[in-house]
């Protein structure tokens, strides 16, 4: 009887040490049903208002993706032609003239190009082009703007700017683009 008692104890222990084994190799399989969702694409924004006197407003997206940063605008109420687009050092729109935005995003402290030149200030998109209906969308891939934070050419929390005249893409510091029209800041 005693030797029966001494079986069943034994029996019990291996049993319960099974069961605890089991349940430690359990939890990982739960964690990996519970995986994390994929990571959202980095993506910045920057609503664009108008200065003082003017209506030109709309939308600039800034977009992760492979080889660079796709940036996408669609503007209304503009003057039909082109007109400076540039990011501004500062993305403080407060001045009703939009200069509280400084210069153009320039940290290698280069001179003025466009998005083709091989010299050009990370700020440097180019122009809008604004049909007669005085819209503008514009789409490029940039390999030279950053979304990452950190990087020298990291964008976020600077302002876009777009100006009255062309940017003609080679007078410095601005291109000549004259007055600023409407201010963003990236977000
Ligand atoms: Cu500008
Ligand atoms: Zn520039």
């Amino acid at each position: 009887m005693k030797k029966f008692a001494y079986l069943s104890i034994l029996l019990l222990i291996s049993l319960l040490i099974a069961c605890a084994g089991g349940a430690e190799e359990a939890a990982p399989a739960a964690e990996e049903v519970a995986a994390p969702p994929a990571p959202e694409p980095v993506k910045a924004v920057a609503q664009m208002a108008p200065t003082e006197g003017n209506s030109v407003e709309g939308t600039v997206t800034f977009e992760q993706m492979e080889g660079g940063i796709h940036v996408s605008a669609s503007i209304t109420g503009l003057t039909p032609g082109s007109h400076g687009f540039h990011i501004h050092e500062n993305g403080d729109c407060s001045a009703p003239d939009g200069t509280s935005a400084g210069g153009h995003f320039n940290p290698a402290g280069v001179d003025h190009g466009g998005p083709g030149s091989e010299v050009k200030h990370v700020g440097d998109l180019g122009n809008l082009v604004a049909g007669d209906d005085g819209t503008a969308e514009y789409h490029a891939m940039l390999d030279y703007l950053s979304l990452n934070e950190g990087d020298p050419n990291y964008i976020v929390g600077r302002g876009v700017i777009i100006h009255a005249s062309e940017d003609d893409l080679t007078s410095q510091p601005t291109g000549a683009a004259g007055a600023r029209l409407a201010c963003g800041v990236i977000e």
